[in-house]
């Protein structure tokens, strides 16, 4: 049984990958669908999903903790993950709903862990409090090159500044591409790999077909009545 099967009824799916992947565009069009079936699904995002965890999230991405250090920066991920489950994640589950959840424990391997350089032994143990027996049924890693996925992002955003992480430089992006595959060429039985650089709609038709074969094929919900 998986994880979050033992902790509720309902599924867990991830949406992984560098910056401008498309994951929130596919991770409502997959909801959009569940939901066509019948079924309550519930799409919510890291840091964030959850009042604390989003007034973490400002404080994270403005870059106002950045001088803290990584460390610092990976308790507060955590602490705002520890709300996210207890507040969001855990209750949609155990009512048996499906979760789609833009970025979550891979994001902390692999930006605090791979590229920031904290501490395996730190990030694997906030992972476990923070997510407990909360973990994924499945993890969607959206790929694409980085140079690709920071034009979208800087488009997608306009005049804005860039957050906390999406200034980092090219390098940086690189790196956290190949962390991603490296966690997906390690859990197998867990991450899919898909590729983001396609148009949305093709990206969308692979998402569905992964989430099919590792979840079973989403049949609409029976009528209760
Ligand atoms: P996004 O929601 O626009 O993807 O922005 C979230 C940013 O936070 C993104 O740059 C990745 C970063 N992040 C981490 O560094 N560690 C984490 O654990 C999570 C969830 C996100």
């Amino acid at each position: 049984m998986s994880a979050s099967r033992a902790a509720g009824r309902g599924r867990f799916i991830t949406l992984e990958g560098g910056e401008g992947a498309g994951k929130s565009t596919q991770a409502h069009l997959l909801a959009e669908h569940i939901r066509s079936l019948g079924h309550e699904c519930v799409v919510t995002r890291e840091p964030g999903g959850s009042s604390v965890a989003e007034a973490l999230r400002e404080a994270i991405l403005s870059g106002v903790a950045a001088p803290l250090g990584p460390s610092a920066e990976t308790v507060l991920f955590a602490a705002a993950r520890i709300d996210h489950v207890a507040q969001t994640i855990l209750p949609a589950l155990a009512r048996g709903a499906f979760v789609v959840c833009d970025r979550f424990t891979d994001s902390t391997r692999v930006y605090q862990g791979a590229l920031g350089k904290v501490d395996p032994a730190l990030i694997r143990t906030l992972e476990d409090i923070a997510a407990g027996q909360c973990r994924p049924d499945l993890t969607l890693i959206l790929d694409l090159p980085a140079k690709t996925g920071l034009a979208r992002a800087a488009a997608r955003r306009a005049q804005q500044a860039a957050d906390r992480f999406e200034a980092e430089g090219l390098a940086f992006h690189e790196g956290l591409r190949t962390a991603f595959l490296d966690i997906a060429a390690s859990e197998p039985g867990r991450c899919k790999v898909v590729d983001a650089a396609k148009g949305p709609d093709e990206v969308a038709r692979a998402i569905l077909s992964a989430v099919e074969a590792r979840l079973g094929p989403l049949a609409a919900k029976a009528d209760a009545s």
